[in-house]
């Protein structure tokens, strides 16, 4: 990605800390560039995937702490940033108080999403700013918190077959991501196939993945305000609402669910085990349909490398989804929500998915991903493990 800082230095630190956060982002393979408030061109900072602004901190050292007008007046300066991943910093001696969080709503009030705000004593990095810098670009829905998406489930017909079609699928390869009973390589379970009893009949016939949110009846309450509709609403004895099954308004189905208690899942662990890697939505309408989901789930959406696409984004900055423009190459592909499931030996699973009555729908060239219909006819995607 290209991050662009900006920074008021009066005496060289903030100037200094500025550089050190450019070789930070460029280890984290970014492009960078650094330049100074009064020089800096509005149109070519805005134009970067993120930017990060900064100041020395001025005041009374323990009161009236304030970023330089400068600074101010270069953020009123940018255009609508629609999104755009942002972060601010200072450098300071005593005390910031808090001009962080008034450069933060000027930069929001311009349409950032300011998701990092760093303060350092010295010219140097401060030390979360590596993390920011490192969650840029990131895409991973399998997380705990708003947004997040762990788990994913269906009720298909077929049951046995159905069961026999994905143990085989999954489980390639010399150290399979997937056990036979479909729980990943660590014995949890990620995807639920269930039989596709009466009670279920009024369920969709596609992957639904379960997003995390703050309220689930806010959630549902949204979804049918925006033309979306409610199949299934589960509440507690007290009339809480617990989750809820919801469709949008392409026909897309997702469950909502209270946010998971984060028994944290290693980031490195995660690397190794089958999980949720990614999830696509295509769609005719991708504006109206970005915009119920960052008001349904939460998310935020930033412009995607695939023309017209969006990715939806947590709040922590990582990417849980994307949103993508149908097009003739798209063509096949239902308005459904897409789970890519990472497998081991890839090749081996489509040829799997072939022999075992399935389909390959697309692959794209570079032989990591692939889009296929499983025996019953619903779509899912297979992902190289990276
Ligand atoms: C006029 C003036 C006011 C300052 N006020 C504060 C303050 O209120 N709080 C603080 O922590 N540092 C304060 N500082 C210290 C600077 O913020 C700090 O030295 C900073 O790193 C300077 O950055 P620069 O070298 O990029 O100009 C002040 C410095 C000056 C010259």
């Amino acid at each position: 990605m290209k991050v662009a800082i900006v920074c008021d230095s009066s005496t060289g630190r903030t100037r200094a800390a500025a550089e050190e956060m450019a070789q930070v982002a460029r280890a984290a393979g970014h492009e960078c560039t650094v330049r100074p408030v009064q020089d800096a061109d509005p149109a070519e900072v805005g134009a970067a995937d993120a930017l990060c602004v900064g100041s020395w901190c001025k005041g009374l050292f323990f009161v009236r702490q304030h970023a330089t007008p400068a600074t101010m007046d270069f953020i009123d300066s940018l255009d609508e940033l629609s999104g755009k991943p942002a972060a601010v910093f200072c450098t300071y001696k005593t005390a910031v108080g808090g001009m962080l969080s008034k450069m933060a709503a000027r930069l929001e009030s311009r349409g950032a999403d300011v998701t990092g705000s760093f303060k350092s004593r010295g010219p140097y990095a401060a030390a979360g700013f590596k993390g920011w810098v490192e969650s840029l670009g990131m895409r991973n829905p399998f997380a705990t918190g708003v947004g997040g998406v762990l788990s994913a489930d269906i009720a298909v017909p077929d049951h046995e077959r159905e069961l026999g079609f994905y143990a085989k699928v999954l489980t390639t390869g010399n150290a399979p991501l997937w056990r036979d009973d479909l729980t990943n390589n660590q014995g949890t379970p990620v995807i639920g196939l269930g039989a596709r009893s009466p009670e279920y009949e009024a369920l969709p016939l596609q992957w639904m993945p379960h997003f995390q949110v703050a309220d689930v009846a806010h959630s549902a309450a949204r979804a049918l305000e925006l033309g979306g509709k409610e199949i299934m609403h589960g509440k507690g004895d007290d009339g809480q609402s617990q989750w809820a099954v919801l469709v949008d308004h392409n026909g897309a189905a997702f469950g909502v669910i209270p946010v998971v208690p984060d028994e944290s899942i290693a980031a490195d662990e995660s690397e190794h085990v089958g999980s949720i890697a990614w999830l696509t939505l295509t769609v005719t309408d991708v504006l109206s349909t970005r915009d119920f989901y960052q008001q349904v789930v939460g998310w935020s959406a930033t412009p995607a490398d695939v023309e017209g696409g969006y990715e939806m984004r947590r709040p922590d900055g990582v990417s849980s989804a994307e949103i993508c423009h149908a097009r003739s190459d798209k063509e096949g592909i239902p308005p459904v929500w897409i789970l890519s499931l990472p497998v081991n030996d890839f090749e081996e699973s489509l040829r799997r998915v072939r022999e075992g009555g399935g389909e390959v729908v697309k692959e794209s060239t570079d032989r990591t991903y692939a889009v296929i219909r499983d025996p019953v006819g619903v779509c899912l995607a297979l992902q190289a493990k990276k």
